[in-house]
C-alpha cells in the first residue's frame, strides 16, 4: 500500500496530461493515484480508462493521506482553488518529470510542476505552484513568480524575473534581465525585450533590419 494518495486538480486537459506523466515522476511505493477533483463532475465522462472525479475543488475533503497536484491551466482559477484547497488542510507536493534537468543549485517551491524535458539552471528560484510545461526553460538566476505557467517550449533567459501568475504562451521568449509584471500574458511565439508592467498582454517580435554586414 502507498503511503499518499495523488489528487489532481483539474481534469481537463491539462489535468489529464498531469496524471499522464506522473507515472515516470512519482515512486509507486509512495504514491497511488487516487483522482481527480473537478468543478465538473463529468469531465471525465469520454475519457473512462484514464480516473474518476472524486469530488469539488471547492467542497473536496482532503484525507490525510491525500496529496495534491495542481493541473489547472485557467490563469484565474489556479491561485483561487489552491486557496479553497489549502484552506481545509490540503498538501501539495512539487513534481519534476525524471527528463527535467534541474541544477542542483536552483530552489524548486511546493506544488511546483516540472513536465519532461523542462529545463531550470543555475541559481533560479521556481516559487510555489509554477508549472514547466515540455521543454519550456528557465535560464540561471531567473526567477519565477507563484502559480506562473509556462506552455510548451516558453523560455525565459538569463536574470529575468516574472513575478506572480505570469503565463507565458507556447514559444514565447523572455530575453535576458527584464522584468515582466504580475498577472500578465505574453502570446504565443512573442519576444519580450522590455520590461512589462502588471495585467498586461503582449505579444509579437519587434526585428528590424539596422545595417548589412559588408561581405568580403
Ligand atoms: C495568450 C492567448 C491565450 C490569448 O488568447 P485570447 O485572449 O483569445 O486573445 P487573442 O488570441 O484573440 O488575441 C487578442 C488580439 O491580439 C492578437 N494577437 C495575439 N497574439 C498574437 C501574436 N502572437 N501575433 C500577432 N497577433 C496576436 C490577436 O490577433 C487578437 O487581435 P484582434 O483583437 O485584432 O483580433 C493566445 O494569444 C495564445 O498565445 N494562445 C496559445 C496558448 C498556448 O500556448 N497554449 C499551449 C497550452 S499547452
Amino acid at each position: 500500500m502507498a503511503r499518499y494518495q495523488v489528487v489532481v486538480v483539474g481534469a481537463g486537459g491539462f489535468g489529464r496530461e498531469a496524471r499522464n506523466w506522473l507515472t515516470s515522476c512519482l515512486h509507486p511505493d509512495e504514491f497511488a493515484f487516487k483522482g481527480f477533483v473537478d468543478q465538473k463532475s463529468d469531465a471525465l465522462a469520454d475519457y473512462g480508462q484514464v480516473g474518476q472525479v472524486i469530488g469539488h475543488p471547492d467542497h473536496y475533503q482532503p484525507a490525510q493521506d491525500d496529496r495534491f497536484v495542481l493541473a489547472i491551466g485557467d490563469m484565474a482559477s489556479r491561485r483561487r482553488t489552491v486557496e479553497s484547497l489549502l484552506s481545509r488542510g490540503a498538501e501539495f507536493v512539487s513534481v519534476i518529470h525524471p527528463t527535467a534537468l534541474v541544477s542542483p543549485s536552483a530552489t524548486i517551491g511546493k506544488g511546483a510542476v516540472i513536465y519532461p524535458f523542462a529545463v531550470v539552471s543555475n541559481q533560479a528560484v521556481l516559487q510555489e505552484y509554477a508549472h514547466l510545461s515540455l521543454f519550456a526553460s528557465v535560464g540561471h538566476d531567473v526567477h519565477i513568480g507563484r502559480y506562473c505557467l509556462l506552455a510548451p517550449y516558453a523560455t525565459v533567459n538569463g536574470f529575468s524575473t516574472l513575478d506572480d501568475e505570469v503565463y507565458m504562451s507556447t514559444h514565447s521568449t523572455v530575453v535576458p534581465e527584464r522584468h515582466v509584471g504580475r498577472n500578465s500574458t505574453i502570446s504565443a511565439n512573442s519576444a519580450v525585450l522590455q520590461d512589462v508592467s502588471a495585467n498586461s498582454f503582449v505579444f509579437g517580435v519587434t526585428c528590424k533590419q539596422t545595417r548589412k554586414f559588408k561581405v568580403v
